[in-house]
């Protein structure tokens, strides 16, 4: 084994205690503490940092497979560098930017520019991996320049926030997002059907006097889609998936062999419809919260693999957009400062096992967008965080780093604290002496 210049000792790592050996910023060996002796002292080399995990979790850094950092054009609301700063924080080692920037996301120019912005905010990551528009301007007529912008850097292509009614359009998008070897990720919305609605269409939406979307405004789209996805064999990844039918539907098609992806969000899945009793405009997102009996269906879903990854959906607007009536507001929750958390109650709670959860933030997107990620392995990148289970936060303003303070979370305790994060052995994230975030 070569010299290590990182040793991670005593962490949690899935029902294991071990000790991490990091070297050139990658893994180099993971090992059950405890074979350390007197005879084998295990010494670390003098330039090495050694890190005292006990108690703590360790886990690879995360992949947030959808996020919407707002630049160019929208910086009052979330630029390239403090996106990265909350999502370094919220222990994610790679983002997928959106596409719905102003000017959109359809040139390499703007590739280009996102990708020198986020190397000057943060030249040693998060790394910022930037989603291709599917169609230019998205404006669902025609397709964006995809080869162009798979050359300039693109993972993936989405017309995000503006789904692609013309089923032909979207057809001939697949086609050329397979042949260059890329996903296409599906904003799934029959803007017919959702008609302007502000939440989810039942009894509640009826009794507020909130104009409601159906269920079925997404599940048409996502029924039309993975159809394609089995009739050509071409992946589709359907974004932010809010209801049991779109799971069936899902379901149904993986099957049958389509290869299909699925992603849901954390506010999906711990949050419901009723968080718009009080006309609370940070609740107001595009798909919907749906019922009680809609969340569970995601759950499941997630825990058996038909929904196969989380996303954010990290959707960050200024306060005095959200501050005016429901109907007036923005869509969009902000969700990289406290996705690790809520996610991790879910874990905490036993709705989700912690295979499952490395498999929705980690594995799954790197499988479907090829992405290089740690699965503990020599050889692995040194992407990884330590996550203090036992110590909570309280999510205000001032903790969150994203520009964004529109949460569902305002004021909750969270369980679960970032302690280090660590990108190809380097630290983005380390204590340090004076106050910290939680207890
Ligand atoms: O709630 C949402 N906000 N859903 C979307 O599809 C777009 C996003 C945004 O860009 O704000």
């Amino acid at each position: 084994m070569s010299a290590p210049d990182c040793i991670v000792r005593a962490a949690r790592l899935n029902g294991r205690v071990v000790d991490l050996y990091v070297a050139d910023g990658k893994v180099l060996e993971v090992r059950e503490t405890g074979g350390i002796s007197a005879t084998n002292p295990d010494p670390a080399p003098a330039a090495c940092t050694e890190i005292d995990a006990t108690g703590l979790v360790l886990l690879p850094s995360l992949v947030d497979a959808h996020a919407h950092l707002r630049e160019p054009g929208h910086e009052y609301k979330e630029t390239i560098a403090s996106g990265l700063d909350a999502a370094a924080h919220g222990g994610f080692g790679t983002v997928m930017a959106m596409a719905n920037t102003a000017p959109v996301n359809d040139e390499a120019a703007i590739t280009d520019f996102m990708l020198a912005q986020a190397r000057r905010a943060a030249p040693h990551g998060p790394r910022l991996r930037p989603i291709g528009a599917l169609t230019k301007g998205l404006q669902g007529r025609e397709l964006a320049p995809m080869a162009e912008l798979a050359r300039a850097g693109c993972v993936a292509f989405s017309n995000d926030g503006a789904p692609v009614t013309d089923s032909g359009l979207f057809r001939r998008a697949l086609e050329y997002s397979s042949d260059l070897g890329l996903r296409v990720i599906d904003h799934c919305e029959d803007p017919g059907l959702a008609d302007g609605g502000v939440m989810h269409e039942g009894a509640l939406s009826g009794r507020l006097g909130l104009k409601g979307q159906p269920s079925t405004a997404e599940a048409v789209q996502v029924a039309r889609d993975v159809l394609l996805s089995l009739q050509l064999r071409i992946p589709v990844h359907v974004a932010h998936v809010s209801c049991r039918e779109s799971v069936e539907l899902i379901a149904w098609a993986k099957q049958r062999g389509a290869p299909v992806t699925a992603e849901v969000t954390p506010h999906h899945l711990v949050f419901d419809e009723t968080a718009m009793r009080d006309y609370d405009a940070d609740a107001k997102v595009n798909p919907p919260l749906r019922t009680a009996d809609d969340r569970e269906a995601l759950r499941q879903a997630l825990r058996d693999g038909t929904i196969d990854m989380l996303a954010t959906d990290h959707a960050p607007h200024a306060a005095h957009e959200k501050e005016v009536p429901v109907d007036e507001a923005p869509f969009g929750v902000s969700g990289l400062d406290t996705a690790l958390s809520l996610t991790w109650s879910l874990v905490a709670d036993g709705v989700l096992d912690e295979a499952a959860f490395v498999r929705a933030w980690v594995s799954a997107p790197g499988a479907a967008f090829s992405l290089a990620v740690n699965a503990f392995k020599p050889g692995d990148p040194a992407d990884f965080l330590l996550l203090d289970p036992a110590a909570t936060w309280t999510v205000t303003p001032q903790a969150m780093r994203s520009k964004g303070k529109n949460t569902l979370c305002r004021g909750r305790t969270l369980p679960g604290v970032l302690r280090y994060h660590y990108l190809a052995g380097r630290p983005l994230v380390a204590p340090e002496p004076g106050p910290a975030r939680g207890r």
